[in-house]
């Protein structure tokens, strides 16, 4: 059976592409950010996962308002990227896992998940950032299951809701039978917000608190509902939903813990506070 070997939250923030394509990982204003990245990097190639289930949420390169699914799985043979503005450079396709893809697909309608299933599927930042900055180099040595979570459009899913999906996908990918390993990403948040009267919100102590669960008590943000949420955290800081649905991937083994690999947490990155959390499979 394939082995699930650990899991990475991250920020994404369109922002980074950018400096990664003007190389100004060593700017003073990047620094605190890029500094985060080589001990996970380290890590990744101690253990060398083959396959990443990422989930993420689309900004509106695939999604748009007028169709948009709350829980949707990638199946495709490769993923595409493509020009979302902010300057992030158009990278070449990103290799699919079909086999695990229908594996998750259909443990997830067994489950009463009623998900929707994307054999063509743009990616955008938030799917393609992590892997450029886990993998800076040449062509990523990984093949990926995007799954789209929906935090744009209300309503959204509740955490719980998220929690018992990613519970699923971590029980797909322990009885998917194959000898690869797997890591999970979450990629979004951490605190912020983009618009209104609270642009420019920021919550470090949430953020902190959040992260912390997540290595002694993953479900502790299950108590709180969207609106509570979106009030902490802000409206974009919901995404943190990811980061849960990540997390819930590595509970369904039996005795299955965790070990802090490494964290980062920096303030801000454009208006964004930037969380970095590698969590590592220990039975
Ligand atoms: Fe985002």
């Amino acid at each position: 059976m394939a082995k699930l070997i650990g899991c990475i939250g991250t920020s994404h923030i369109p922002a980074i592409g950018g400096a990664i394509h003007k190389g100004l990982q060593q700017n003073p204003y990047w620094k605190p950010f890029f500094d985060g990245f080589p001990p996970i990097r380290a890590w990744l190639g101690k253990v060398k996962p083959d396959v990443v289930v990422i989930f993420y949420n689309d900004h509106g390169l695939n999604f748009f308002l007028d169709k948009m699914p709350t829980f949707a799985v990638g199946a495709a043979p490769q993923y595409n990227t493509a020009d979302e503005g902010w300057g992030i450079p158009v990278l070449p396709p990103f290799k699919g896992e079909l086999d695990l893809s229908w594996q998750i697909i259909n443990t997830l309608v067994e489950k009463e998940f009623d998900i929707v299933t994307c054999q063509e599927m743009l990616v955008d930042h938030a799917c393609t950032l992590p892997l450029k900055l886990f993998w800076p180099e040449g062509e990523c040595p990984v093949t990926v299951v995007p799954i789209c979570i929906n935090t744009v459009q209300f309503p959204l899913p509740k955490a719980s809701r998220v929690y018992a999906m990613g519970k699923a996908v971590g029980e797909a990918i322990a009885a998917w039978d194959s000898d690869k390993t797997v890591a999970v990403i979450g990629s979004g948040g951490l605190s912020h917000q983009l618009d209104g009267e609270r642009a420019g919100h920021i919550n470090k102590v949430f953020d902190l608190q959040f992260m912390e669960s997540l290595l002694t008590n993953p479900e502790w943000a299950t108590q709180f509902s969207i609106h509570e949420l979106v009030e902490k955290t802000g409206t974009q800081g919901v995404e943190l939903l990811m980061w849960l649905a990540m997390r819930a991937a590595l509970t369904p083994g039996q005795g299955a813990g965790v070990r802090k690999v490494h964290s980062n947490y920096h303030i801000p990155i454009s208006n964004t506070a930037t969380g970095l959390l590698a969590l590592e499979k220990v039975d």
